[in-house]
């Protein structure tokens, strides 16, 4: 089995290059099921049920989200009526949505867990205990792991902290691909970031003009997502039936 899994969309030139690349990728890599970061589809960020249909409508199985996952009013809703998104696993108990979801594709339960990293990032509770206790009680034939964080070393560490637990692990967030994808030694797949489906000539996916005059002036202006060329970034895991990895292999479309 081929498992996709697709970096940060961003914005509408995210969308849009997703929607244009996503039935060629599948067919060239074989894919059977496709996991993909929504957290940034909204033009300021965060996602709406409408952008949520979109992608699940057109080639997305599951969508992950990360640190903005509130960022629009709609997402309450969509968390909660949609089993085929999921939030970062430990928030608060009690928020609403769900950290993980089993979908059932060609005969296989697919599990897929969101985390959130706590480097740079706002407070919440442990990542590494909240995919424990989803490990305790779940059945399925393959899970994967997105792992929404800054720091390099917080997703290398929640890597080996899962191998042999779980068939992939992929960081999400930082918005560019990592040169790392493998295969740790008890077979779970891994790379430490995926990259961003978005605008090219740009920081990050945000209009260069504007971090570059953030950097320099030291004042804060607010971010737009830039336009243009865009690139789709991602990776194939290839899994076998023992629920290990084989391959994984970075992808990046431009
Ligand atoms: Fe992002
Ligand atoms: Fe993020």
């Amino acid at each position: 089995m081929n498992v996709l899994a697709i970096g940060d969309i961003v914005g509408d030139v995210g969308c849009e290059m997703f929607l244009e690349h996503i039935d060629g990728i599948k067919k060239q890599y074989e894919i059977d099921f496709c996991i993909v970061n929504g957290e940034n589809a909204c033009s300021n960020n965060g996602i709406t049920r409408k952008k949520a249909e979109l992608l699940l409508e057109n080639g997305a199985d599951v969508l992950t989200l990360g640190n903005h996952t509130f960022r629009q009013k709609d997402a309450v809703g969509l968390l909660a009526g949609n089993k085929r998104v999921v939030r970062p696993v430990n928030f608060p108990e009690g928020t609403v949505g769900n950290g993980y979801t089993v979908v059932e594709k060609n005969g296989k339960k697919i599990a897929v867990i969101n985390a959130l990293g706590r480097i740079y990032m706002d407070y919440m509770d442990c990542p590494f205990r909240g995919i424990d206790r989803v490990l305790e009680k779940l059945h399925a034939d393959y899970i994967f792991v997105d792992f929404h964080a800054e720091a390099t070393s917080e997703k290398i560490s929640m890597g080996w902290y899962l191998d042999g637990r779980v068939t992939g692990v992929f960081g999400t967030h930082t918005h560019v691909q990592t040169a790392d994808a493998w295969v740790l030694p008890k077979g779970t797949g891994y790379i430490t970031d995926l990259g961003m489906t978005g605008p090219i000539y740009s920081c990050l996916g945000v209009k260069r003009e504007i971090t570059l005059e953030r950097f320099i002036s030291c004042i804060p202006r607010r971010f737009e997502f830039a336009d243009g060329k865009a690139q789709l970034n991602g990776a194939v895991f290839t899994v076998g039936e023992s629920g290990k990895t084989e391959k994984v292999e970075a992808i990046c479309v431009k």
